[in-house]
């Protein structure tokens, strides 16, 4: 049976769109989990993948809606959870239920600019390298163990857009090739060191 992965999104999911497309994924996205209702669901709906809303407007405080966020996932019995564009932060009750499977990408070489603004804060901190970096989610922002980065150079014309997009081009290529490993060979963690 393939491995289960659930996708968390936020945005326009073409992070999402890279994995669905992966012509060498080795494992089924049972579903795709949104804070919001996210332009991207629409490709999970194109692609017949079942997704969910779960917005913290609609629970009481932020422990309530990790909560219900991590039993609508649970229900789909993923093996991975991978954010995608996910732009809220689980606590750890919502990791304990999935320990070590929850993975995200980020659009910075951690630790460097971790955060909700990383390619612009590169931008206006003068980088000529940044890039992206899969990791481990662990409780705190960004903080979680790395799996794999792919630098980027910063170009002397680059604007926020352009540098995202050449990053998120990046996590296209990374992101799916990372998630293939990790199902088909799991992975281990010492201390900070991650080998899959
Ligand atoms: C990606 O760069 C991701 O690293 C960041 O937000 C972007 C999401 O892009 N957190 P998309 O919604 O998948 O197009």
């Amino acid at each position: 049976m393939p491995a289960r992965v659930a996708v968390m999104i936020s945005g326009t999911g073409t992070l999402l769109q890279s994995l669905i497309d992966d012509p060498g994924r080795v494992y089924d996205i049972v579903v795709v989990a949104a804070d919001r209702p996210a332009a991207g669901l629409q490709r999970a709906v194109a692609a017949g993948i079942p997704t969910t809303v779960v917005a913290p407007a609609d629970h009481p405080d932020r422990p309530a809606w990790s909560a219900a966020l991590a039993h609508a996932i649970q229900t789909y019995t993923p093996d991975w959870i991978v954010s995608a564009g996910f732009m809220r932060i689980v606590d750890s009750a919502f990791l304990d239920r999935f320990p070590q499977r929850v993975v995200n990408s980020h659009p910075a070489l951690l630790p460097a600019f971790p955060g909700a603004h990383a390619v612009a804060d590169a931008l206006a901190y003068g980088v000529r390298v940044t890039g992206c970096t899969v990791h481990l989610v662990d409780a705190g922002v960004d903080t979680g163990p790395i799996i794999a980065q792919r630098a980027v150079v910063v170009e002397p014309d680059d604007d926020q857009e352009s540098l995202h997009e050449r990053i998120k081009a990046a996590e296209w290529e990374l992101l799916p090739q990372v998630i293939n490993r990790l199902v088909a060979h799991g992975l281990t963690v010492e201390g900070r060191k991650v080998r899959i």
